[in-house]
């Protein structure tokens, strides 16, 4: 989604704005601006289609700005649409979807107001310039009162240089100080390397930068006492020596399930033991990748004779989560707006809501009851890697708790967790024969990843990715069913890659093998099982690392992720900005 930033600062305001934009930029980059205010009020803007490099070039004056990349919902990537937006006395920056747009939008051009863009965020900038009467922050707060769906917005005023107006409801904002700055930002990951200390708004709440401060109030103007806290070093994105930023984080993953491992042991989830032992239903909530590691959690719980419901967060309403349900929502950003809606509603109607995310200070962590933080350290690729990992480690620990809270004793592959960092170093060693296979299909069209058990999940992780970079038409399946339709489409080197990493499913998982084989197929075999390996028509064998079973997912999906990433880059693909996607999603 789009990224909003705000910055004061005496010294060096252009830099530090651009600087933060760049960090900003996985959530959106069909266009970026910056616009500067100097203390005589005289605004700079710069503003393009493109991303945040399109407007590099001379610092532009001022010690006020604000900055925005987006993610195009309204209106087509294009100078015009590209924030800042103007009008009057204001620009404004905004991440979020005006839910009322087509009524606002009658009543301003009834009123005479002419739009310069197609986007439903210049409505805001010219309810604030009409509501304005010289009180800033009541112009703006006036505006917001009109406004229905989601929004984050920093606003400049041409009569109060020194000052940004922000408001937040329902998309992320957070405040940060640090380094001579005052900073307000769409998320924590974009203030790291600047701000020291953060904090975020909550729904409803505004922040204003004012006199060399920062600070929080409600809409009439009431202040908000708020702590601000140090951000932790690891939130810091790494620099990237050589490569792209996903070949980047697929090397962190060994580290990032290890510091994951740790920071889950020392927390504290006795305020889950009650909802793990007697929750009357178990459920789990997710987005795209993240849904993928619920299902892993489903079938690893289901392994033990425990049932957990398991639903993409959209489509979480037909879970009726309720009084007495234990709600497990996952998200890397703790912000896609999908799983918070899922979450809010199951909070309300009283059921119990632990959050898996990467994010401490995320909105999702902030609803639930209870959260596991992840420390996978920021994920700034726009496909998920290293946090996939983490997430299901961190569902597997979580599992151990519940499945001991239910059954009287831990699971035996408890103890294996410690293994899961050494295994996916390991698996690190399929990267030669998997470079091979992305070569041979660098030219296929669509492809197919099968599994079955737990493996359904990982072949659907695996689609996902080379759909999402490598832009190939790839779908996930349990491999029983592609005699029910899909094999009608194995022809003549038509790949399919399979997983068998379940010794009981392996025979099975070679009868789908023998069918593609039979059709002229290609079959890329992925296990653990030497046997397996050996005995299998399969056109390519890669031999994955051994670990407990249960915990493979997290592993067997590493050469997947690598696989993704290596023939987008053989097709001349950047893997770190796919087309038409944002990173965090966060309108509904
Ligand atoms: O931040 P979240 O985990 O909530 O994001 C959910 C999905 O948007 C995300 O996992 C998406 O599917 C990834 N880009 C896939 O690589």
């Amino acid at each position: 989604m789009c990224g909003i930033v705000g910055c004061f600062s005496p010294e060096n305001c252009y830099e530090k704005l651009y600087s933060a934009l760049t960090r900003l930029e996985y959530r959106g980059y069909d266009s970026a601006g910056i616009a500067l205010l100097s203390a005589e009020g005289r605004f700079s803007v710069r503003k393009k289609k493109g991303g945040v490099a399109s407007i590099a070039g001379e610092p532009l004056p001022g010690e006020t700005g604000i900055g925005h990349t987006r993610w195009a919902t309204h209106g087509a990537p294009s100078d015009g649409n590209a924030h800042p937006h103007l009008c009057g006395k204001f620009a404004l920056v905004h991440n979020g979807i005006v839910e009322n747009e087509a009524a606002l939008r009658a009543e301003l051009l009834a009123a005479g107001e002419q739009f310069l863009s197609e986007t439903d965020s210049e409505l805001i900038v010219r309810l604030i310039a009409r509501a304005y009467r010289g009180d800033f922050f009541a112009a703006v707060a006036s505006a917001c009162a009109r406004l229905e769906g989601s929004y984050a917005v920093a606003v400049l005023c041409a009569d109060f240089p020194g000052e940004i107006v922000c408001a937040r409801r329902g998309s992320p904002l957070v405040a940060g100080a640090g380094g001579g700055a005052l900073y307000v930002c769409s998320d924590v990951p974009a203030l790291c390397g600047a701000a020291e200390y953060i904090c975020p708004a909550e729904d409803g709440e505004f922040v204003v930068i004012r006199g060399g401060k920062i600070g929080f109030c409600r809409a009439d103007g009431t202040p908000i006492p708020k702590i601000f806290t140090r951000v932790r070093a690891s939130a810091r994105p790494r620099a990237v020596q050589a490569g792209s930023r996903m070949q980047a984080e697929i090397a962190e993953i060994p580290r990032a399930l290890s510091d994951t491992l740790a920071s889950l042991r020392d927390a504290d989830f006795s305020c889950c033991r009650t909802a793990f032992r007697s929750a009357k239903r178990l459920l789990a909530v997710g987005c795209g990748t993240a849904y993928h590691a619920a299902l892993c959690l489903r079938a690893v719980l289901e392994e033990s004779g425990v049932f957990l419901s398991c639903r993409p967060a959209s489509e979480a309403a037909g879970l009726c989560a309720g009084a007495g349900d234990l709600l497990i929502a996952v998200s890397q950003s703790g912000e896609t707006a999908d799983t918070l809606a899922a979450a809010r509603a199951a909070r309300e109607r009283g059921a119990f809501v632990l959050a898996v995310t990467n994010v401490g200070q995320s909105s999702l962590a902030s609803l639930a009851h209870c959260t596991a933080v992840m420390c996978a350290g920021p994920e700034i690729a726009v496909a998920a890697t290293k946090s996939y990992n983490c997430q299901l480690l961190s569902l597997y620990f979580l599992a151990a708790r519940i499945l001991a809270c239910r059954m009287g004793v831990p699971p035996a592959w408890a103890g294996d967790l410690a293994a899961l960092p050494a295994a996916a170093e390991r698996a690190f060693g399929c990267f030669p024969a998997v470079d091979s296979l992305a070569e041979a299909l660098v030219g296929a069209r669509g492809m197919y990843f099968l599994g079955r058990g737990a493996d359904v999940a990982t072949a659907r992780e695996g689609a996902l990715k080379v759909k999402e970079i490598a832009y190939l038409a790839a779908e996930g399946l349990p491999a029983g069913e592609l005699k029910h339709g899909p094999l009608a489409l194995v022809e003549d080197g038509f790949p399919v890659a399979l997983l068998a990493t379940v010794r009981s499913l392996a025979r099975k998982c070679e009868a789908a093998a023998a069918e593609v084989a039979a059709r002229g197929g290609r079959v890329a075999l992925f296990s653990q099982y030497g046997e397996v390996l050996a005995s299998s028509r399969a056109a390519y064998r890669i031999r994955l690392p051994a670990v407990a079973e249960a915990l493979m997912p997290a592993v067997s999906v590493i050469p997947l992720q690598y696989f993704a990433c290596r023939l987008c880059l053989l097709r001349g693909l950047d893997p770190d900005r796919p087309r038409n996607l944002a990173k965090s999603v966060t309108v509904e």
